[in-house]
């Protein structure tokens, strides 16, 4: 049975769908948890198969622009993936995910990627586990002795432009505008706070804690600098009386070095899986931010099914998708692929992996 893109009108039999079958004992509809995934005018990146009216199964494809430091990359991230259970096993999935693959090829996406446990299913369709995220966790001892003295709110009804102003402060970021912060401010079962300048009446810091079904107590999403940070993580805290983790990417040196300065507990984990899509310009993108750094010979590119990495005329040649993905995003280092030089070591050491995370309101 094929894959294909669902009509206007289908769309409620899709929500019953979807929360059937992923969202069984819970009151919201998944649309509200991942707003701009089910939005209108993403309609046709949703996938489904359907016979005589049933849908049988779903994925959707959100294509996002994620910019780094570096790079400005086009992901095709893929979520809810669900096939109705009496249709399992049945290769209805499969067709599915390879429809979104294919739309993401069609839309120049550089890479897809997916949150998943399901390692062994998606390795069939080309993901690698990749990337990493240090979480922070955050007990009662977390007391810092100069707590900045912010107002603290406890409310969902804020500015977005507030928050967008501070979000843009990241180098490491979605391309977001003011009305999706809107829609992602009414996600349900998801709390936010922020922290306010007592004389100035200026947003200072921001974190969002819990996401619809994911994410409890975790903050996913946060702003501002790093000691009005600290003091918001504080009073969170406090309030909670629970145990709360900020995750972070790696490259929030500061941040991490302070919070664990506080007392929070350090754990590294992978950030999810990765497929590249389009080769040839995601090969031109990592060397383009190779050169930008001052590499210029640095060799990264895709020819005739072919991948060529290295430095000079120390070059290595492969057909491993997987070992690019893993080398770019980490976790595998350059001397687990080949032995170079220690000149070429150095220079990928200092490259890969590439600072590259999602922020929690983005993963679908
Ligand atoms: C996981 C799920 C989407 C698979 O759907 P499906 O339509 O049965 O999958 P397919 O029949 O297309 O299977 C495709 C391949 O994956 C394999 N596979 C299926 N379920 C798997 C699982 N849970 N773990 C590992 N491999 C799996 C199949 O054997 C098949 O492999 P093959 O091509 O080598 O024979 C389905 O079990 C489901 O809806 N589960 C609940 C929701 C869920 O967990 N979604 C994933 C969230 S990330």
């Amino acid at each position: 049975m094929e894959a294909r893109a669902p009509q206007s009108q289908e769309w409620k039999q899709i929500d019953n769908f979807l929360n059937e079958t992923l969202r069984k004992d819970i009151k919201w509809s998944l649309k509200d948890e991942y707003p701009l995934a089910f939005e209108e005018k993403n309609l046709a990146n949703i996938r489904i198969i359907e016979e005589q009216g049933n849908i049988l199964s779903h994925a959707v494809l959100k294509p996002t622009i994620i910019k780094t430091h570096w790079h400005v990359f086009k992901v095709g991230f893929i979520g809810s993936v669900v096939t109705n259970e009496s249709h399992r096993g049945q290769g209805l999935s499969q067709s599915v995910i390879q429809s979104c693959i294919q739309a993401a090829e069609q839309q120049d996406c550089d890479f897809a990627m997916l949150w998943t446990d399901l390692f062994d299913f998606y390795q069939k369709f080309g993901f690698e586990v990749a990337g990493s995220e240090i979480a922070l966790q955050v007990n009662t001892n977390f007391k810092s002795s100069t707590k900045k003295d912010l107002r603290i709110l406890d409310t969902a009804q804020v500015s977005p432009h507030d928050i967008l102003k501070l979000y843009n402060r990241h180098n490491l970021k979605t391309l977001r505008t003011a009305i999706d912060i809107q829609k992602y401010l009414k996600i349900p079962n998801s709390e936010v706070f922020t922290g306010w300048n007592r004389l100035t009446n200026q947003l200072e810091a921001y974190c969002v804690l819990g996401k619809g079904a994911d994410f409890h107590n975790y903050i996913h999403e946060w702003g501002g600098s790093v000691s009005a940070l600290l003091s918001l993580v504080e009073s969170i805290q406090e309030k909670k009386n629970e145990s709360i983790t900020l995750i972070t990417p790696p490259q929030c040196e500061n941040l991490i070095r302070q919070m664990e300065a506080l007392g929070a507990q350090k754990q590294f984990g992978v950030l999810g899986m990765i497929k590249i899509i389009n080769p040839t310009n995601f090969c031109k993108k990592i060397k383009k931010g190779a050169r930008a750094l001052g590499h210029d010979q640095f060799i990264f590119e895709f020819r005739d099914g072919t991948y060529y990495f290295g430095y000079g005329q120390d070059v290595y040649q492969t057909t491993a998708d997987s070992d690019m993905v893993r080398l770019v995003f980490g976790p595998l280092k350059a001397d687990q692929i080949h032995e170079f030089s220690n000149q070429t070591l150095e220079i990928f050491k200092e490259l890969f992996p590439i600072p590259f995370w999602v922020w929690g309101w983005d993963s679908i």
